[in-house]
């Protein structure tokens, strides 16, 4: 029988108290009409809260930049309009009893051009460089740079006036961030630009830009080796190369790291320590000494890129993800199509009634609960 004990334990990031390990993960909904957040919203992330998620970390929201996305029903993270809506969002869920932090989101050179809430807008990218790395735009000057890192801190700001209760960098996924990142989307050849640690600069001028106007709210990024475009991508090939890439965040003041892989059961570097080894959140908490988040597939048996193709997915086991949780091997577990499909799963893993856990339906994403 599943030992569920270890996802219930408290954990501490910073000074963000959290009753346990289970994370809801970002997941864009697009259901935000013209950028601003509404009554379902908030009864969607307060059902989670009310039904034992530790935190919840919100779909992607975009910073102030114009070109951040590239469809009118992600919510905005700025202005009053949307900012109201938030206020009510993280007000109901701190009335079930939960914790939240926005993921804030630029979506760069991933953004379909001319689409979103600002279709004339230029997508942003560090060399003007497409996911296939063809040229389309002129390199944005240093000046340009800096003013994308701030307006994630311009966001962060917000989160903290409104009451969030941590904020997370959206790093990941070939999105802005994680082009700075990428060798094939960087090509610059100034600060931003170069080595691991210089491609890594940007998320560390975004971090200490955030670190200056949250004070102590914890700061949390979101990284990923992998691609929307290729899955096989590595930004570090080794764990010496991940050492020098987490160790530039580490230094720059964040909090935690947020680790996406698609299962989560999967070693990073096999040939290092074996197919068992550890995953990614595993090889990054090992080198840059921080708490980290894992995630992909939990509690279920095939991973979420299907979703977008219709696919369903069964309800697996929970065992050796807790198992290495309880090794230490990461710190939180995030939790996606699961939860988005069952706002009681956590409630339920607690009470350890796995026989009310469901397959992941086909047609969650069309629902809204
Ligand atoms: C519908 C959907 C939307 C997603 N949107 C985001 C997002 O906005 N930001 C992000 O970092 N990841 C996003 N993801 C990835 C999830 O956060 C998570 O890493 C992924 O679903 C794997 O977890 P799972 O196997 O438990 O579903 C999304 C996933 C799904 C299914």
């Amino acid at each position: 029988m599943t030992d569920v004990s270890p996802l219930f334990k408290p954990f501490r990031i910073r000074g963000l108290e959290l009753k346990n390990r289970i994370v809801m993960a970002p997941m864009t909904r697009s259901r935000s009409p013209g950028g601003f957040p509404t009554e379902e919203n908030i009864g969607y992330y307060a059902r989670r809260a009310a039904a034992d998620v530790g935190l919840i970390l919100s779909e992607g929201t975009l910073t102030r930049r114009k070109g951040a996305a590239d469809d009118a029903n992600i919510p905005l993270f700025w202005g009053e309009q949307a900012l109201a809506g938030w206020q009510r969002i993280i007000d109901a869920v701190h009335a079930a009893g939960g914790k939240m932090g926005p993921q804030i989101w630029h979506q760069g050179m991933s953004r379909k051009p001319n689409s979103g809430h600002f279709p004339d807008a230029p997508s942003d990218g560090p060399s003007g460089l497409t996911l296939k790395g063809k040229k389309i735009a002129e390199e944005p000057s240093e000046a340009e740079v800096l003013d994308m890192a701030q307006a994630y801190a311009d966001a962060a700001r917000d989160a903290k006036q409104l009451g969030f209760d941590c904020i997370e960098l959206h790093g990941a996924h070939a999105y802005l961030i994680d082009e700075f990142f990428w060798e094939r989307t960087n090509q610059r050849t100034d600060r931003f630009g170069g080595s691991i640690e210089r491609r890594a600069e940007f998320a560390a001028e975004t971090i200490r830009r955030c670190r200056a106007v949250v004070g102590d709210l914890p700061i949390i990024i979101r990284i990923s080796q992998w691609k929307s475009v290729d899955y096989a991508a590595k930004v570090a090939q080794t764990p010496e190369e991940l050492e020098r890439w987490v160790g530039v965040l580490a230094a720059a003041g964040v909090d935690a790291i947020h680790c996406s892989q698609r299962r989560i059961l999967e070693a990073e570097f096999p040939s290092v320590d074996g197919p068992k080894g550890l995953n990614f959140a595993g090889w990054v908490k090992k080198l840059s000494g921080l708490p980290t988040i894992s995630v992909g597939s939990v509690g279920l048996s095939s991973e979420f890129t299907g979703a977008f193709r219709g696919e369903g997915s069964a309800a697996g086991k929970l065992d050796e993800a807790i198992e290495r949780l309880d090794r230490g091997e990461f710190d939180l577990v995030a939790v996606g199509r699961a939860l988005l499909q069952d706002p009681e799963w956590a409630f339920k893993v607690q009470q350890r009634r796995f026989e009310e856990l469901r397959d992941y339906d086909a047609n969650a994403l069309q629902t809204y609960y």
